[in-house]
C-alpha cells in the first residue's frame, strides 16, 4: 500500500518512449528555428554560430595558454602543441585549478575578470612564464553570440552566475580589459570557444568522426558540425561551421510544459535565472541533488517517509547535493552508503526509507539521462538527414561531471540515443582534459590563419 502511494509520486518522473520522440520532434523543430534567420530571434534553441569551421588543415607549433571558465572550476593550462613525423599531434599540459569565490561569480564582470587575471598572474609566476607573450585560448562556457572566433557577446549567465555588467558586452574584450588593468603580463587572445566545442576539437584529434560534443555536467549543451549552407545567420555556402545549440534554453518558449512537474517548477522559482534554461533544468548536475531533495521532502509530508519527519538540515535548499545522488546509486546493496549520508544531512533512515531515498535517485537520474537522449538523438538523426546517408557513422565527444561520475547515467543515456537514432552507428568518446586542448588546438589553427593571411 505504501509502495503504491510512493509510485504515485514517482510514476510522474517516467517517460514513455512515445514522450521521448515527441520531445525530440519538438527540440529538431527548435533547432531549425534557431538556424533560420526569420525564426532565429523567438527561437529557444539559439543554434549559435562559432566560426570554428571544418578540418583546416595545419597549424602553428608551440606554447599556449588556455583557460577554461564555467564548469565546476575555473582552470588555467599551459598545453604544448606540437607535431610528430607522422603529423599527428603531441599534446602535454600543465595545468591549476582554481575555485571561483561566490562575490566573483555574482559581483561585477570587472570584479570575475580581474579575479580571471589574478589566477593566469598566479600560474604564469609560477611557471615562470610571465614575460613570454603567449597566444591564449579561452573556453568560455556560456551563450556567446559570435562575429568571429575571437569576438562575440553573452547574451545571457547561466549556472548560477550573474555577475552584472557582462550581458551584452564582448568577453574578450572583458577578459583584455583586466589583463591591462593588471598590467603584468601580455597575452594574445586568439579564439573563444564553448566547453561544448572544446570537448569536440580536443575528440577530434583523435578520432576524425568526432563531430559532435557534449556536456552534461553543472550545465547541460552539445555542439555539432552543420552544413554552412544552413547556418542562416552566416554568410558562405562551402564545408560545414560548428554551431553550439544551447539546447539548455529549450522549452523557455513553453515547449516542455507537460513535462515540468511541480519539483522543476520549484527548482526554476529559485534559481538565479527563472524561467530560463527549462530543459537544462530537467538534466544537469546544478539542479538533479536539490530535486531529489524536494521530492524526498514531498514524500516526508505525506507520511511516506522517515516517519514524516525530516531533519532542519535535508528541509534547507542545496542539502542533498547532485554528488550523492551518484553516491545513493552506487551503494552496494547493504545500504551503508546510503545510511551514511542520509544521517550526515540529520535523519535516521530505517532499511526501508534507504530503499526509497535510493528509487527517488534512481527516477530523477534516470529521467534526465533520458531527456537528455532524446536531445542528442534529435541532433544526430537531423545529421544523417541533411547529409542523406542510409547510415551515418559518429563520434560524439563527451565530457561533465554527471556524464563522467554518476554510476549508471552512460549506460542508460547511450542505450536510449541508439534507440531513437536507427540507421546511425554512435560512437562515445570521453573527453580528457578536454577544453584545455581543445582551446589550445583550435588557437594553434587560428594562429595559422593568421599568420597565412599576413
Ligand atoms: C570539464 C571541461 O572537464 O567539464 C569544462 O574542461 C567543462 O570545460 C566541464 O565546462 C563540464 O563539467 P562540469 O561538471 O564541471 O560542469
Ligand atoms: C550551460 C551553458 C552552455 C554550456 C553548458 C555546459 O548550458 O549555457 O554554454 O555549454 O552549460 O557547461
Amino acid at each position: 500500500d505504501r509502495i503504491l502511494t510512493i509510485e504515485e509520486v514517482l510514476c510522474k518522473f517516467r517517460l514513455p518512449r512515445e514522450e521521448l520522440e515527441e520531445v525530440m520532434s519538438r527540440m529538431q523543430r527548435e533547432m531549425d528555428r534557431g538556424l533560420r534567420i526569420e525564426t532565429h530571434e523567438e527561437a529557444s534553441v539559439k543554434m549559435l554560430p562559432t566560426y570554428v569551421c571544418s578540418t583546416p588543415e595545419g597549424s602553428e607549433v608551440g606554447d599556449f595558454l588556455a583557460l577554461d571558465l564555467g564548469g565546476t572550476n575555473f582552470r588555467v593550462m599551459l598545453v604544448k602543441v606540437g607535431a610528430d613525423e607522422d603529423r599527428s599531434w603531441k599534446i602535454e599540459t600543465k595545468n591549476q585549478m582554481y575555485s571561483i569565490p561566490e562575490d566573483a561569480m555574482t559581483g561585477t564582470a570587472e570584479m570575475l575578470f580581474d579575479y580571471v587575471a589574478e589566477c593566469m598572474s598566479d600560474f604564469l609566476g609560477k611557471h615562470q612564464i610571465k614575460h613570454k607573450k603567449l597566444p591564449l585560448g579561452f573556453t568560455f562556457s556560456f551563450p556567446v553570440r559570435h562575429e568571429d572566433l575571437d569576438k562575440g557577446i553573452l547574451l545571457n549567465w547561466t549556472k548560477g552566475f550573474k555577475a552584472s555588467g557582462a550581458e551584452g558586452n564582448n568577453v574578450v574584450g572583458l577578459l583584455r580589459d583586466a589583463i591591462k588593468r593588471r598590467g603584468e603580463f601580455e597575452m594574445d587572445v586568439v579564439a573563444m570557444v564553448n566547453d561544448t566545442v572544446a570537448t569536440m576539437i580536443s575528440c577530434y584529434y583523435e578520432d576524425r568522426s568526432c563531430e559532435v560534443g557534449m556536456i552534461v555536467g553543472t550545465g547541460c549543451n552539445a555542439c555539432y558540425m552543420e552544413e554552412m549552407r544552413t547556418v542562416e545567420l552566416v554568410e558562405g555556402e562551402e564545408g560545414r561551421m560548428c554551431v553550439n545549440t544551447e539546447w539548455g534554453a529549450f522549452g523557455d518558449n513553453g515547449e516542455l510544459e507537460e513535462f515540468r512537474l511541480e519539483y522543476d517548477r520549484m527548482v526554476d522559482t529559485a534559481s538565479t535565472n527563472p524561467g530560463q534554461q527549462l530543459y537544462e533544468k530537467l538534466i544537469s548536475g546544478k539542479y538533479m541533488g536539490e530535486l531529489v531533495r524536494l521530492v524526498l521532502i514531498k514524500l516526508v509530508n505525506e507520511n511516506l517517509l522517515f516517519n514524516g519527519e525530516a531533519s532542519e538540515q535535508l528541509r534547507s535548499r542545496g542539502s542533498f547535493e547532485t554528488r550523492h545522488v551518484s553516491q545513493v546509486e552506487s551503494d552496494s546493496g547493504d545500504r551503508k552508503q546510503i545510511y551514511n549520508i542520509l544521517s550526515s544531512l540529520g535523519v535516521l533512515p530505517s532499511e526501508l526509507d534507504c530503499d526509497i531515498v535510493r528509487l527517488v535517485c534512481e527516477v530523477i537520474s534516470t529521467r534526465s539521462s533520458h531527456m537528455c537522449a532524446a536531445g542528442l538523438a534529435a541532433v544526430i538523426n537531423r545529421m544523417r538527414e541533411r547529409r542523406c546517408l542510409d547510415t551515418l557513422h559518429i563520434t560524439v565527444g563527451i565530457d561533465g561531471s554527471v556524464y563522467k561520475l554518476h554510476p549508471k547515467f552512460q549506460d542508460r543515456f547511450h542505450k536510449v540515443v541508439r534507440e531513437l537514432t536507427p540507421h546511425c552507428e554512435i560512437c562515445f568518446l570521453q573527453s580528457e582534459e578536454g577544453s584545455g586542448r581543445g582551446a589550445a588546438l583550435i588557437s594553434a589553427v587560428a594562429s595559422k590563419m593568421a599568420a597565412c593571411m599576413h
